[in-house]
């Protein structure tokens, strides 16, 4: 029998919350992706349809919302962010690497318009998962795109990448979303130590956790969030200080180009989108360039 490995089930949280804002009107989603709800399993796929009843859908957001304020918008804005930087046309890229990928649906929405090499890196639970949903959604793994089981905390992952295909000389957008807090500090810095082989016009977009929530000295309004991730599981393991972050990535030869939080979530997609939700402060998303 597999052993339980409560890191690699959080790979479905955010493609629920994605699905279900796939239910929404159009001009009031926070962000597109009409693959995620196939991606689930089927009791969540279940739910998932449920709330294409818009008083059902208020319900689950809300429920969100009294456990962890402000991260529901946070986390389909990031994923928004994420899309918006990865097809922003003056970034020219001949790969991309997704860390921790979860069941996320980028690379098969990439592969529906391209065949740039995609490679989704993840515990081998989670490949093994991913490449039965692809199967199942899909009928086979396009050929552009490419499973690899890494632990980070264990596993080197540039000799991962290769051994699948993945040429370092390949300018790359390394995305890794929703993951770091997950590992310990010093598979943070080990993984920052095997992106700093990648080759000059790469870039780089991460998600961290404020290291003041980690410790427990600020609770940001989530405190049902803060007894589940640190005092009852402790899966959240690592945060960062947003004033470091250009600093720390610069240590591994990338350079700083933004962040982006609450304040440019509401002004860019939660007002225009006529929502009355705020972001949490929690969770920051970063766009480095090397
Ligand atoms: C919250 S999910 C995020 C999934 C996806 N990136 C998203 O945002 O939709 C965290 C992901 O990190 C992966 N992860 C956690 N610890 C890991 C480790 N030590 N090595 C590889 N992947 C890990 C989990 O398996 C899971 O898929």
């Amino acid at each position: 029998m597999t052993p339980p490995n409560p890191a690699a089930q959080t790979a479905f949280g955010p493609m629920v919350l994605a699905a279900i804002e796939h239910n929404e009107p159009p001009q009031r989603r926070l962000v597109d992706d009409d693959l995620a709800a196939s991606f689930l399993p089927a009791g969540l796929r279940t739910l998932v349809a449920a709330t294409r009843v818009g008083a059902l859908r208020r319900a689950v957001i809300a429920a969100s919302e009294r456990s962890g304020p402000g991260l529901w918008a946070s986390l389909a804005c990031r994923k928004r962010y994420i899309d918006e930087r990865l097809s922003d046309p003056v970034t020219e890229i001949d790969a991309v690497v997704v860390l921790g990928a979860g069941m996320d649906t980028r690379a098969y929405r990439i592969a529906r318009h391209s065949d740039m090499a995609v490679f989704e890196v993840d515990q081998r639970l989670n490949t093994d998962r991913k490449t039965a949903v692809v199967r199942r959604v899909l009928g086979a793994v396009p050929p552009s795109v490419h499973l690899v089981a890494v632990d980070f905390e264990r596993d080197e992952l540039m000799p991962a990448l290769a051994a699948h295909g993945y040429n370092t000389s390949a300018r790359t957008f390394f995305i890794w979303e929703g993951v770091t807090q997950y590992l310990a500090p010093e598979a943070v810095r080990a993984t920052l130590g095997q992106l700093a082989a990648a080759a000059p016009g790469s870039r780089l977009v991460f998600t961290y956790v404020r290291q003041d929530f980690i410790e427990g000295t600020e609770r940001y309004g989530a405190e049902a969030v803060y007894r589940r991730f640190r005092v009852r599981s402790q899966l959240w393991k690592t945060g960062l200080v947003p004033e470091q972050v250009g600093d720390l990535l610069a240590e591994y030869g990338w350079r700083l180009v933004e962040q982006a939080g609450p304040s440019y979530y509401r002004d860019t997609y939660i007002h225009p989108a006529g929502r009355a939700l705020a972001a949490s402060p929690l969770e920051w998303v970063v766009l480095a360039e090397r």
